[in-house]
């Protein structure tokens, strides 16, 4: 608590320090120097989000663009394509016509510094959605789910995968050995980190003690890495690790992959040397993340093993209530005051919580809580 205050009074001494500072960025009414005062239809929210290539963030921005509109605000909602340069012009773009608050899920977490100089200049609050602005003392808020645990569960997928554990967290009747072989996300993206540790720190005692071993030889998060995210990169990949490690007839038993994009490229490479193509008919364990509706139609058919879901719903909101409060001139609730150090600043965080989704519980967890209808699950396409 005594904590929290503390960062509580040290964002709010900073906004306060800045309005006097007085230096508008040159925008149109002054961005967010008195939104208290503004009706809401006056008060303009600025969404960026860094891509429409995956479902997620469309799904993300579409949910904070309704959750502000139903709130009375306008909101600016942008993608930016994967391109640091774009997402760095459509935010400037927000702040010169005025933003009252920002909020960003950014493509390279250490890029938007002078973005983020030029918010706090105009007294602009900054939540930093999903992932971490790094570098910057002027990420004001970050609404997330936690994010090692998600790489937890992610390893936890592909150890029940394999039949290491059960469903249920106890011991499973598989003894091995097993090989696997390991994919992280986009450097450049704070939260890759933190899934690879969840992940790396739970299938560590299993590598210690030879149940799991690594025939490629790549363990570290630069070797496994995949830049912005991309599936054809994780394809690429897996196919040059199937030539490398596993030409001479050795088993591949499972893979850990970060995001179902990556898991749908890694699936494709193993199909492509023949294996599979279903779990059953020999296809290695892959695991993923973000529910994705063409990974979920997967995980139906026995191909692909599981993924995470993070309810997009939930954060979506849990950004609008926390704009809300900046809004209104106060400090958000935050339930985590000590995991996300920017490099510069703790930045007060909301974590969310994630599932595990396996063929068994698609219906309970995606389809009772109208996330995906039984149709799409069928199909694999959104509706
Ligand atoms: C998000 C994941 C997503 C990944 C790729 C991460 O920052 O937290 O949900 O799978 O980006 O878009």
């Amino acid at each position: 608590m005594r904590k929290y205050g503390l960062v509580a009074l040290g964002t709010a001494g900073l906004l306060a320090l800045s309005a006097c500072a007085g230096e508008g960025a040159g925008s149109g009414d002054g961005g967010g120097d008195d939104a208290g005062s503004q009706a809401p239809e006056d008060i303009l929210v600025g969404v960026s989000m860094p891509t429409q290539t995956s479902e997620r963030w469309i799904a993300d921005g579409e949910a904070v663009e309704s959750g502000l509109t139903d709130a009375g605000y306008e909101v600016d909602l942008q993608f930016a394509n994967d391109d640091i340069p774009t997402q760095s012009q459509q935010i400037d773009q927000m702040i010169t016509t005025g933003a009252d608050l920002l909020i960003i899920g950014a493509i390279d977490g250490t890029a938007l510094s002078s973005q983020l100089e030029a918010a706090a200049a105009a007294n602009i609050p900054v939540i930093s959605y999903d992932r971490l602005i790094r570098d910057s003392e002027h990420v004001d808020f970050y609404v997330t789910f936690d994010n090692y645990q998600v790489g937890v569960q992610q390893a936890t997928s592909l150890l029940v995968g394999l039949g290491l554990l059960n469903e249920d967290g106890s011991e499973g009747d598989a003894e091995g050995p097993f090989n696997i072989e390991l994919f992280a996300g986009s450097l450049d993206d704070n939260n890759a980190h933190f899934f690879w540790d969840g992940a790396i720190e739970t299938l560590q005692p299993y590598l210690d003690d030879g149940t799991l071993t690594v025939p490629s030889g790549q363990t570290d998060i630069e070797q496994a890495a995949t830049l912005r995210w991309q599936q054809e990169t994780a394809q690429k990949r897996m196919e040059d690790l199937l030539t490398a490690a596993y030409s001479d007839g050795t088993e591949l038993h499972g893979v850990l992959s970060p995001y179902d994009g990556l898991s749908r490229g890694i699936i494709t490479a193993l199909q492509g040397v023949g294996m599979g193509p279903s779990i059953d008919e020999g296809l290695p364990i892959v695991t993923g993340q973000d529910a994705e509706i063409a990974s979920v139609a997967l995980i139906d058919q026995g191909v692909q093993f599981a993924t995470i879901f993070k309810d997009t719903r939930k954060l979506a909101e849990q950004a609008v209530v926390s704009g809300e409060a900046f809004l209104a001139g106060e400090e958000p609730e935050a339930n985590d005051t000590e995991t996300y150090d920017n490099g510069v600043q703790i930045v007060p965080s909301y974590l969310l919580d994630s599932d595990i989704v396996y063929a068994d519980n698609i219906e309970s967890l995606l389809i009772d809580s109208g996330y995906w209808t039984a149709d799409e699950v069928a199909s694999g396409v959104a509706e």
